[in-house]
C-alpha cells in the first residue's frame, strides 16, 4: 500500500468517541416506532393484572372479602400475599421491610393489597374496586409536623460529618445567622409508566420484560418470590420511556406481580397501572427540611457551619439511607468549610417509599448549602456570587471535604469565570437593578450558582460492570452490557467505544437489549455511572477481540501483532490491507474466538460510613448556571427569561447527547423547584396524583434564551471512558439557579435588604406570599 493513501484516510471510522452521533433510537423515538413493553405483540392467552390499593395510611386489615371481585366479569382469579410461594418481599437493601402485597398491615395510602387477573386490563381494574375491606386504623405520620424531626424513627443511623469545633467557630465569628429551608419532593413522571410482562416458559423458567434500571435486582426479587433459583429467571429490558431513578428499585413490584401471576395461572401476564395509581403507589424524590447555623467573617467566608438535614423516607427503607448520605456528602457543594458539623435524619413516614431520583439526594444537599450562601450575602449586603466565590475550594488553601476526600480535580474557579463572561453577568446585574428601579410591578432577578457532584456509588461494590461482545462473520458486531437504556444515550455511547477500539463504522455495531442472561449480576444503571462503567467494560471486551485479530493477522500476513494497524473499516499488515469483515471471516475460518466478555471496576475508591471517612467519589463533575427571571409582583407569576449553563462532561463521549442531558436535566430541576408540587391530605392521600394537579414543565416553560455549553477543556482520569465524565444527573442541579433568581427578584421589593427565604417549589403562590411577607416586613 502506498503511504499517501493511508494519510488521506480519516484516522477514525464514523461514530467513534468524541463525536456527536445521533442516539441509536432517535429516529424510532420521534417516529413512534421504538418498541416499549406495551408496544410488543401480545402473546396468545395474555391476561392482565391490576393492583388494588389501600385507602388508609396506617392500620391493620381486619377482613378482606374478595368474593365480588372474583365474580366480576372477565376475572380469572386474584393474587394475594398468601399466594406467594416464596418471599413476599421487594425491599431494596434486603431489609425485608417492603412486601410485594400487603399481608395484614397497611403502611401508606396507595399500598398494594392484592392483584386481580382478568381477560382485559379494564376488567381487572374495575374488579379491584369491588373488594370489601375492614380496617383498624392507626395514627399516621405524614408530614414533618407529625414527627419530631430530631427524635423520629430513623431508616438508618444518622450520618455525621464533623471537622473542627463548629460551635466555637460560630460563636466567635464576626457574624452568625440561622434558618431553615423546606424542599419539596418530586414525582418522576417518566412518560412510560411502570410496566412488566411475564412469560412462563419450559419447566420453572420464566422470562420477564421489565421497564427497569436494575434487571439483576428484578431477577433476584422475582426468583425469591417464585422460590426458584436465579438461573430460572431472565429479565429483559430493551429500553425505558424514562426512568429518572423511579425504576431503580420500584420496578420490581410490577415484575414480581406479573411473574407470580404467570406462575400461578400458567399464562403470560402484563401489568400496567394507570398514571394515577402509578403516582400513588410509587415513591418520589425525598422532600427535606434543612436547618442551619453559620458563622462567617466580613467577606462572607464561612468559619463554621452546622446543618441538620431531615428527610421524609416513606414507610420502608428503600434507598433512603444512601440518598440521605449523598445529600450530606453534598452539603459543601463547591465550598470549603474550616469547621463543619452536619447530621442527617432519614425519617419514616406513612407515605409511599421515597426512592432514587436524578441526583439521589445531591440536589437537596446542595440546595441547603446554597441557601446559606444566599443568607450570608443578604446579611452582608453583598452579591451572592461574591460570597460564593470567596468560599470556593481552592481560594482558601484547603481542598479537603467534610468527609476528608481531597478535591483534586477542582476546576470551579475557571469554570465560573468563563460563565460570568459568556453570560455577561456583571453587565446584566447592573441592567436588572436599573430595570427594577424603573418598573413598579414586573421585577427581574439574576443568579449564578456553581455545582460540584461526586461520581461513584458510595456503595463500593456497585462500581463494577460487565460486557459481552460478539463479532459475526460479515463483520457486524453486537455489544451487550449490564447498563440499561432509559433515553440517556447509554447504548450509543457504549457502541461508540466499540467503534473506537475496533475502528469500524458505528452502523456496523448493534447494542442489544439488556438481559440478565447475557451479562449477569450487573449493578443498577444509576448514579450517572452508566457510561463510565459499561463503556470501560465494553472497551475491555473490544480490546480482547482486537488483540486476537491482530495476532491472527500477524500470523497470516507476517510481522508482529504490534505491526497490525486498525484503520477505519480495514486492517493494514505490512503491504497488505484487508477489510475488517474479510479479516473476521478468515479468523473465524481459522477457529479464532470472536466473542469476548469485558469487565471493569472503578479503582481507588473507599468509604467508611461509620467514620464518615474516605474517598467515596472517583472524581467530581462541575458546572454552573446563570438564570434570569421576571416576576409579576401582583400575581407571583414568572417567566424564565434566559439561562446560560457551562457544564463539565470531561472530554465528552458525545457532545450532542451530553447537551441533551444538560438541557433535560436543567428543565427537570427547574420543574422540581418551581411548579412541581406534591400535596398530601391530612389522611395521607396524595392529592396531586395526575397531570391535572401536578405540573411538570411544558415546552413553553423553557427559558426564552437558553445557552448550553460544555467545558471543552476539562479532562477526567484515564481510567474513565476516554476521559469523559458522567453527565446524567449533575445538570439537574442547575435548576437551583432559577430558584435563586426568583429569590433575587422577590428581594427587590424590599430593596435587597431581607433574604426572602423562598421554600421550594417556588410556585407562583409561594412567590406571591414571599413578596407580601417582604412588603410587610419592610413596612
Ligand atoms: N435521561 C433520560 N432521557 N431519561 C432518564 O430516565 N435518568 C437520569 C439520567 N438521564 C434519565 C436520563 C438518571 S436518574 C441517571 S442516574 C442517569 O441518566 C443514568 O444513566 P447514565 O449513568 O448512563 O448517565
Ligand atoms: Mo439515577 S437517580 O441514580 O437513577
Amino acid at each position: 500500500m502506498d503511504k499517501t493513501a493511508a494519510e488521506v484516510l480519516p484516522s477514525q471510522a464514523f461514530g467513534a468517541v468524541h463525536t456527536s452521533v445521533a442516539h441509536e433510537s432517535a429516529a424510532r423515538h420521534v417516529s413512534g416506532t421504538a418498541v416499549y413493553i406495551d408496544d410488543m405483540p401480545e402473546p396468545a392467552g395474555l391476561l392482565h393484572a391490576y393492583l388494588a390499593l389501600s385507602n388508609i395510611s396506617h392500620g391493620m386489615i381486619r377482613a378482606l372479602d374478595l368474593s365480588a371481585v372474583r365474580a366480576a366479569p372477565g376475572v380469572v382469579g386474584v393474587l394475594t400475599a398468601s399466594d406467594i410461594p416464596g418471599l413476599n418481599d421487594m425491599s431494596a437493601m434486603n431489609r425485608k421491610d417492603e412486601p410485594i402485597l400487603a399481608k395484614d398491615k397497611i403502611e401508606f395510602d396507595g399500598q398494594a393489597l392484592f392483584a386481580v387477573i382478568a381477560q382485559t386490563r379494564e376488567q381487572a381494574r374495575r374488579a379491584c374496586s369491588l373488594a370489601k375491606i375492614d380496617y383498624d386504623e392507626l395514627p399516621a405520620a405524614i408530614d414533618f409536623a407529625d414527627i419530631d424531626t430530631r427524635n423520629g424513627k430513623l431508616v438508618t443511623e444518622p450520618l455525621v460529618l464533623t471537622r473542627g469545633d463548629t460551635e466555637a467557630e460560630i460563636a466567635s465569628a464576626p457574624h452568625s445567622l440561622s434558618g431553615e429551608i423546606r424542599i419539596g419532593g418530586q414525582e418522576h413522571f417518566y412518560l412510560e409508566g411502570q410496566i412488566a410482562m411475564a412469560m412462563p416458559n419450559d419447566g420453572d423458567e420464566i422470562m420477564v420484560y421489565s421497564s427497569t434500571q436494575y434487571p439483576a435486582e428484578v431477577q433476584r426479587t422475582v426468583a425469591h418470590a417464585l422460590n426458584v433459583p436465579f438461573h430460572a429467571v431472565e429479565i429483559h429490558t430493551r429500553r425505558m420511556g424514562g426512568a429518572f431513578g423511579g425504576k431503580e428499585t420500584q420496578a420490581t413490584q410490577f415484575a414480581a406481580i406479573a411473574a407470580l401471576a404467570a406462575q400461578k395461572f400458567n399464562k403470560p401476564i402484563k401489568i400496567r397501572p394507570d398514571r394515577d395509581d402509578d403516582m400513588r403507589l410509587t415513591g418520589k424524590r425525598h422532600d427535606f427540611n434543612v436547618s442551619y447555623r453559620v458563622g462567617f467573617d466580613d467577606d462572607g467566608r464561612i468559619r463554621g457551619v452546622d446543618y441538620h438535614y431531615a428527610l421524609r423516607c416513606g414507610y420502608s427503607a428503600d434507598l433512603s439511607g444512601a440518598v440521605a448520605d449523598r445529600a450530606l456528602l453534598h452539603c459543601d457543594n463547591t465550598y470549603y468549610y474550616p469547621a463543619v458539623h452536619a447530621v442527617s435524619a432519614p425519617l419514616y413516614t406513612n407515605t409511599a417509599s421515597n426512592t432514587a431520583f436524578r441526583g439521589f439526594g445531591g440536589p437537596q444537599g446542595v440546595l441547603g448549602c446554597e441557601r446559606v450562601m444566599e443568607e450570608i450575602a443578604f446579611a452582608l449586603g453583598k452579591d451572592p456570587l461574591e460570597v460564593r466565590k470567596a468560599n470556593f475550594y481552592g481560594t482558601r488553601d484547603c481542598n479537603i471535604t467534610p468527609y476528608r476526600q481531597e478535591v483534586e480535580d477542582n476546576i470551579i474557579g475557571r469554570l465560573v469565570r468563563e460563565l460570568e463572561k459568556t453570560s455577561e453577568y456583571a453587565r446584566r446585574r447592573r441592567e436588572i437593578r436599573a430595570f427594577n428601579a424603573q418598573n413598579r410591578f414586573i421585577k427581574r432577578g439574576l443568579a449564578l450558582v456553581p455545582v460540584k457532584f461526586g461520581m461513584s456509588f458510595t456503595n463500593t461494590n456497585s462500581n463494577q460492570a460487565g460486557a459481552l461482545l460478539h463479532v459475526y462473520t460479515d463483520g457486524s458486531v453486537q455489544i451487550n452490557h449490564g447498563g440499561t437504556e432509559m433515553g440517556q444515550g447509554l447504548y450509543i455511547k457504549v457502541a461508540q467505544v466499540v467503534a473506537q477500539e475496533l475502528n469500524i463504522d458505528i452502523s456496523q455495531i448493534k447494542a442489544t437489549a439488556t438481559t440478565t442472561g447475557k451479562v449477569p449480576n450487573a449493578s443498577a444503571t444509576a448514579g450517572s455511572t452508566g457510561s463510565d462503567l459499561n463503556g470501560m467494560a465494553a472497551r475491555d471486551a473490544a480490546i480482547k477481540i482486537r488483540k486476537r485479530l491482530a495476532a491472527f493477522a500477524a500470523k497470516t500476513y507476517g510481522g508482529t501483532p504490534d505491526d497490525v494497524a486498525f484503520l477505519p473499516g480495514c486492517v493494514q499488515v505490512g503491504s497488505t490491507r484487508i477489510t475488517f469483515a474479510d479479516l473476521v471471516k478468515q479468523a473465524q475460518f481459522a477457529r479464532v474466538q470472536l466473542s469476548a466478555t469485558g469487565f471493569y471496576k472503578t479503582p481507588k475508591i473507599s468509604w467508611d460510613r461509620t467514620k464518615a471517612f474516605g474517598k467515596p467519589y472517583y472524581y467530581f463533575a462541575y458546572g454552573a448556571s446563570c438564570s434570569e427571571v421576571s416576576i409579576d409582583t401582583l400575581t407571583g407569576e414568572y417567566i424564565v427569561e434566559r439561562v446560560d449553563i457551562l457544564h463539565d462532561a470531561g472530554k465528552s463521549l458525545n457532545m450532542a447527547i451530553d447537551i441533551g442531558q444538560i438541557e433535560g436535566g436543567f428543565i427537570q430541576g427547574m420543574g422540581w423547584l418551581t411548579t412541581e408540587e406534591l400535596i398530601w391530605g391530612r389522611n395521607g392521600f396524595l392529592r396531586t396524583h395526575a397531570p391535572s394537579t401536578y405540573k411538570i414543565p411544558l415546552a413553553s416553560d423553557r427559558p426564552k434564551i437558553f445557552n448550553v455549553a460544555l467545558t471543552g477543556w476539562s479532562r477526567n482520569h484515564e481510567a474513565i471512558s476516554y476521559r469523559s465524565k458522567g453527565v446524567g444527573e449533575p445538570p439537574l442541579l442547575h435548576g437551583i439557579s432559577v430558584l435563586h433568581a426568583l429569590s433575587d427578584a422577590v428581594a427587590s421589593v424590599a430593596n435587597h435588604c431581607i433574604c426572602p427565604r423562598l421554600d421550594a417549589p417556588a410556585t407562583p403562590e409561594r412567590v406571591l406570599m414571599a413578596i407580601e411577607r417582604l412588603r410587610a416586613q419592610s413596612g
